[in-house]
């Protein structure tokens, strides 16, 4: 090649390179999927928005959703806005809706027909306010599942439990083994959700609805709701002992057979997934505690605080559009452990446990998410009620009239 053929050779690769990245954006996306398993699944949202030409910046906050919530919400008020964050839909988002500090993708949503594709319908209606859409919805996450470890019940002698009331008539031998026999991390929203998944099972669907739905503190006060809060101080005496913080590394409790089982949402199966862990050989799932097999809808959902830049705005729309897409959808959930947001996809390389989440989806045994059903407001005092109920000897009526309170007072 001589002298004017490098040249012009080249002039064609900057141009090839510059058309390259003519459009490509840098795109700040907070979340707080910072487990093992949570990783890997975010980490194909990653590798999807790249291969557009843009560029995910990952901004990862760790902690929990507690943590990273206030950090989130208070950079978008603050006019430090992400390209594009993760919040649980429902009511978290609702305050900043209504200040206008979250891009409205209703007419993409309408383009692509989001109304038809996402199942349930309730999804979408939680990124709605005033028939707008505000949030891209990524998947159906439930709270209400138990994790047995096959091998801690071996080691205690004892039958793989097919629901909660075996699981608390094999704890003294979890114990006389020198195993834990409920895995707790010491966090309010860990130790909620597992009062929230003891409540759908001893008190049923229906009390609950009345309750966290229809905020009737009467009920919450009264008889039914009074077996759910001796279940919850019975099961608090399974917990004790575990001293853990964050919910993966209770779960790893479950997934070394140091401890019998944990209550908590089906991201757990992430975390098995990423050991190596096959269901229904070395664990096994049950979902409403194997009493009621209802899980709530609740999800995560991506939403995009409004910018002026108009190639900022176009790579939001990619991205927003991507999340919903088909195998993006299969390829998160399956690492994820959720459920997709779309009925319109081959989930038959799915393993048993979402395999019994896609049936109960199926059936309509649903219910709302408590991020739904209550305001963060509420949903904050609940938490902090259950850390202290779960963490001291706090009397199970005592937790029971505070909690009506709390409901009492709910919106
Ligand atoms: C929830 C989140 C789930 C999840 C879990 C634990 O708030 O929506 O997707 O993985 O926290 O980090």
């Amino acid at each position: 090649m001589n002298i004017r053929q490098s040249i012009s050779a080249l002039g064609a690769a900057v141009t090839v390179a510059l058309a390259g990245t003519s459009h490509a954006t840098e795109l700040e996306v907070t979340h707080w999927w910072t487990s093992g398993g949570e990783a890997a699944a975010v980490a194909e949202f990653a590798k999807a928005f790249d291969a557009t030409g843009h560029k995910w910046i990952d901004g990862a906050i760790a902690g929990s959703g507690g943590t990273a919530r206030p950090i989130i919400i208070s950079r978008i008020l603050g006019g430090d806005p992400m390209g594009a964050t993760q919040l649980n839909h429902g009511r978290q988002a609702e305050e900043l809706i209504e200040e206008g500090l979250l891009t409205d993708l209703t007419e993409l949503a309408e383009k692509e027909g989001w109304k038809d594709i996402v199942n349930p319908s309730s999804l979408l209606d939680a990124c709605t306010l005033d028939g707008r859409i505000y949030c891209a919805p990524v998947n159906i996450h439930s709270a209400q599942w138990l994790w047995l470890s096959h091998g801690a019940f071996k080691e205690a002698g004892v039958d793989v439990p097919k629901n909660w009331g075996e699981f608390v008539a094999a704890a003294p031998k979890l114990k006389e083994a020198g195993l834990q026999p409920l895995a707790m991390g010491q966090q309010g929203w860990q130790q909620n959700l597992a009062f929230g998944t003891i409540t759908v099972a001893v008190a049923g669907m229906d009390a609950w609805t009345e309750v966290a739905v229809n905020k009737n503190a009467e009920v919450a006060a009264g008889p039914v709701y009074k077996e759910v809060f001796e279940a919850a101080a019975a099961a608090r005496e399974l917990a004790k002992g575990s001293n853990v913080q964050d919910w993966n590394l209770a779960t790893n409790l479950v997934i070394t057979n140091k401890a019998g089982g944990q209550i908590m949402g089906d991201w757990a199966q992430g975390e098995f997934q990423v050991a190596g862990q096959v269901a229904g050989e070395d664990y096994t799932c049950l979902p409403g505690l194997g009493v009621n097999e209802i899980l709530d809808t609740g999800g995560d959902a991506f939403y995009f605080p409004v910018v002026k830049d108009e190639e900022t705005k176009k790579a939001q729309m990619e991205l927003a559009s991507l999340l919903v897409s088909p195998e993006v959808q299969v390829n998160f959930n399956l690492k994820k452990g959720s459920l997709p947001v779309r009925g319109d996809i081959d989930l038959s390389s799915a393993n048993d446990c979402m395999q019994k989440g896609l049936k109960i989806l199926a059936d309509g045994n649903v219910l709302p998410s408590g991020d739904m059903a209550l305001s963060p407001d509420s949903q904050t005092q609940i938490e902090d009620l259950m850390a202290e109920f779960w963490s001291t000897d706090m009397p199970a009526a005592d937790a029971q009239a505070s909690y009506a309170a709390i409901i009492e007072a709910a919106e």
